[in-house]
């Protein structure tokens, strides 16, 4: 099947994108799930924009870079801010409902965090996008992509998925994170960076792998995560605390995610139990809807004010090295959102930026595809299949990642993981999603190894400082192999 511009995913990057294209392109979104299992949908921060008149794009620059640790690229930065602003303001024009009260998250210096529905943020945008969505947008649900198509070219001309070959000019990876190559995560359960996998795979470059974002506080009780609670609750009042009642982060419980998330892990390691008191919020259940759902299905009674938690997995800054609008490193291949890595968020992004690099870039690849060069080329270059091997069972792989890939690292155990993996240079389609969820394990573990230093979400306890002459050094990967 030919259509104009395929995108793979159906999160706010996919869907902002999706509905901002020229209306005469026929435009494919091709998801594994739904259009409401993406990880945005169950975002419950906010979107981080400048509102209030004490605040300015300045501050807004500023905390994100902060907050990467010297790792952003900046001008890009500046687009995210700048651009996700006019973005959400187009969305408010256009009847999307935001809350009155703006919030705080940790590392923002000013309330700047818009809210939809409380902490619904991601379920109704995304299906304010939905609604937005023109005709020329066709959708196929339930319907795995695992590999790239190539020209004789090498450009890339559409995508193989389990049921059939689609060819398109342009290809849009937009598949989000990997968070759920964790056991412990905040993401949706089959969020294992597909896209990131493909693309990589088809000798794209992708870059920042080691920095996976671990966010401080997933609802944990017997030894299970049962979903987010949102730093937004802590923004209202709540602080950590360990069951010997220390209050452990001494008033930096707005911390930014690498400190806390940190601090929460060694607690945890020498033998406490962590909660979040949230005895000084009045109103819980209506504050927090969907954490009070949360904590019901957990079986934790909000009367006892403590909510039992533990870190996990959340946000993967790395993935498919991009510019300022979306474009990769091959021909007619893009990337949007987490699934791209174009610098905005360096080392450890800051909180409510997720959703807004969705709406910035989104908006941002969608204008230029508006000019993009039509395909000439469609003469597939053919590659060989061989079954996919040696595969580790799901429940192995993420309890490994947790345990060498997780928090903190040392090269020793990187290493050892790192053998465990195979090198894979070819997806079949059968166990296509396990295989793909190897091959973006095994970048992240790469570049894990491979930065020898502390940095941001990324701890090495063999390398416990930071190391200057890395700062912004960006650690690119390409074909099974450091290349910069
Ligand atoms: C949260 O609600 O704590 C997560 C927000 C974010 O990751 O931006």
């Amino acid at each position: 099947m030919h259509v104009d511009i395929i995108i793979l995913g159906s999160g706010i990057a996919a869907l902002q994108t999706a509905r901002l294209l020229p209306k005469h392109k026929h435009v494919l979104v091709i998801t594994k799930g739904d259009l409401r299992t993406s990880s945005s949908y169950i975002a419950q921060g906010g979107i981080a924009s400048v509102t209030q008149p004490k605040d300015s794009f300045a501050s807004h620059i500023a905390d994100t870079l902060a907050a990467g640790v010297a790792h952003n690229y900046e001008p890009h930065v500046n687009n995210l801010v700048t651009d996700g602003k006019t973005a959400l303001d187009a969305l408010i024009t256009q009847g999307f409902a935001i809350d009155a009260h703006v919030g705080l998250e940790g590392a923002h210096s000013h309330h700047r965090i818009v809210h939809a529905g409380g902490d619904a943020t991601g379920r109704h945008l995304t299906e304010h996008l939905i609604n937005q969505l023109p005709s020329n947008v066709h959708i196929h649900t339930h319907e795995l992509a695992y590999a790239l198509l190539h020209n004789t070219a090498g450009d890339i001309i559409g995508v193989r998925t389990t049921t059939q070959c689609y060819f398109a000019a342009q290809t849009i990876i937009a598949t989000g994170g990997a968070g759920a190559l964790y056991t412990y995560t905040s993401n949706q359960p089959k969020s294992f960076g597909d896209g990131i996998a493909m693309a990589a795979l088809a000798g794209a470059a992708v870059a920042d792998m080691e920095f996976m974002q671990f966010h401080p506080s997933l609802l944990y009780k017997d030894e299970r995560c049962f979903g987010l609670v949102s730093e937004a609750v802590r923004g209202a009042g709540a602080r950590f605390v360990d069951d010997t009642g220390d209050y452990f982060m001494n008033g930096q419980d707005l911390a930014p995610r690498h400190i806390t998330a940190r601090a929460v892990y060694e607690r945890r390691a020498a033998g406490h139990d962590v909660y979040l008191d949230i005895s000084a919020i009045a109103n819980f259940e209506q504050h927090f809807p969907t954490v009070s759902a949360i904590c019901q299905r957990a079986d934790v009674p909000l009367s006892t004010q403590r909510i039992p938690i533990a870190p996990g997995s959340h946000f993967l800054m790395g993935g498919i090295l991009t510019d300022d609008v979306g474009q990769t490193s091959l021909r007619g291949l893009y990337a949007v959102g987490e699934a791209a890595c174009s610098g905005v968020h360096g080392a450890n992004r800051l909180a409510s930026n997720s959703l807004l690099e969705g709406l910035a870039f989104g908006m941002r690849l969608a204008e230029h595809l508006a000019q993009a060069p039509a395909q000439t080329n469609w003469h597939l270059r053919h590659a060989p299949v061989a079954p996919n091997t040696a595969l580790l069972p799901l429940e192995q792989l993420q309890q490994l990642m947790m345990q060498h890939a997780g928090i903190m690292r040392s090269g020793l155990t990187l290493q050892q993981l790192k053998n465990k993996l195979p090198i894979i240079h070819q997806i079949a389609p059968d166990q296509a999603e396990l295989a793909l969820a190897h091959v973006t394990a095994r970048l992240i573990v790469s570049g894990a190894l491979a930065r020898q230093e502390t940095r941001g979400a990324h701890i090495r306890e063999d390398y416990p400082q930071q190391n200057d002459a890395l700062s912004n050094r960006l650690l690119i990967q390409q074909q099974h192999t450091i290349v910069r």
